[in-house]
């Protein structure tokens, strides 16, 4: 990275290099997982690599890859979408891990199986905690002890793979309404087994499945957990109504061997209960003690960097300044802005290009 800090610059503290979970990062800056369908076949190609290579040069701390499927029929069923798989696979992603190294980056895999919002293919029903699904929508396969046990191998193949090709560390998406956050939110998940119920109970899966991963990663590469309220398709969900509740979950994570918590919001400024201002990712960060990651809205106009108040540049820094969360991830911001780390530093938010819908289609 190239920039000059302009002097009492408030991105300062985001740009100074950090440790996190014994992961040196030169910024606090995070690229948000974001799926791109460039993937044929499941293969990252080169051109993969060279996009993800482009935000590491550029000042990104931590990559955290699109989502990728693991190994097994029920996981997704676009083509386009990266797999982390045993095989011709490999040899893509050390490309992509070689080029951000290389750059002098850090990159996660992050780990997906869409529970229900995959489609059925094949005939075969998509697999889900309780086979409850959007109205609609064919209602799913519910999944029994056999299931799950078959999918914490296909996970613990693809923390297998992604130590073997060298990725730093491994996230598991457990945000969103995919098939984690499925189990974690009370609507998709009507158990009554060991798997239902409480907080704790409803987290059991997603917890097996961090052991799962913990157990088949060198120690050194830490495990993140993402996690979210919200639902892609249910903006209002929540899978937790109180602090307590949440830390019953966070709890469960932190026991199976999380090492980092990324808490997915929409907005970084909201916050996550009433009575107190910290967010999703401060909540997590106090309840747990462990390093955290926030996201949401960060940078999406130049304006971020110009403009004051908590949902500016100032108001993030001081934030994090203040010890709320670790690190910060930019998701759509870096879509049109391969160099929105250099630019902000070097508080050049001229060239800073508003974000528009239109950069989903494009792969600078
Ligand atoms: C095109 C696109 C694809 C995304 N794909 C994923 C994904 O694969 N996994 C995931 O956890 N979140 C995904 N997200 C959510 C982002 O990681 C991020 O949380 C969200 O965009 C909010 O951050 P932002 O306001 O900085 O964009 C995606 C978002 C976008 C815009």
């Amino acid at each position: 990275m190239t920039a000059t800090l302009a002097a009492g610059s408030p991105v300062a503290p985001l740009i100074a290099p950090v440790t996190v979970a014994g992961m040196p990062l030169r910024t606090r800056f995070v690229m948000a997982p974001m799926t791109r369908n460039r993937a044929p076949g499941g293969v990252p190609t080169p051109e993969v690599a060279d996009y993800y290579r482009r935000r590491a040069e550029q000042g990104v701390g931590l990559i955290v890859t699109e989502g990728v499927l693991v190994d097994h029929p029920t996981a997704g069923h676009e083509d386009t979408v990266p797999r982390l798989t045993p095989g011709p696979v490999e040899a893509g992603w050390r490309r992509v891990v070689e080029a951000v190294h290389g750059a002098g980056g850090r990159i996660a895999a992050q780990l997906w199986h869409l529970g229900s919002l995959r489609e059925p293919v094949d005939g075969r029903a998509a697999w889900t905690p309780s086979g409850v699904r959007e109205p609609g929508r064919p209602a799913g396969h519910v999944m029994t002890g056999a299931d799950m046990d078959e999918l914490l191998a296909s996970y613990a193949a693809a923390a297998r793979v992604a130590a073997r090709v060298g990725f730093d560390a491994v996230e598991i998406h457990a945000a969103h309404g995919y098939l984690l956050d499925e189990f974690l939110w009370p609507y998709t998940n009507r158990r009554t087994d060991a798997f239902g119920g409480s907080p704790a109970r409803r987290a059991a899966f997603p917890a097996a499945v961090v052991r799962a991963v913990r157990a088949n990663l060198p120690a050194d590469r830490p495990v993140i957990v993402r996690f979210s309220q919200f639902k892609e398709r249910a903006f209002d969900a929540r899978i937790a109504d109180t602090p307590a509740e949440l830390a019953e979950i966070l709890t469960a994570f932190v026991a199976a061997g999380a090492d980092v918590l990324h808490a997915s919001q929409r907005r970084f400024w909201q916050p996550a209960f009433a009575g107190s201002p910290w967010n999703l990712a401060g909540w997590a960060k106090h309840l747990t003690g462990l390093p955290s990651i926030t996201v949401g809205s960060v940078g999406l106009t130049r304006d971020f960097l110009r403009r004051g108040g908590p949902e500016s540049v100032s108001g993030l820094a001081s934030r994090l300044a203040a010890g709320e969360f670790d690190l910060v991830a930019l998701g759509r911001a870096l879509l049109g802005n391969p160099a929105w780390v250099t630019h902000a530093a070097a508080g050049r938010s001229a060239a800073i290009v508003d974000y528009r819908k239109s950069h989903e289609e494009v792969y600078p």
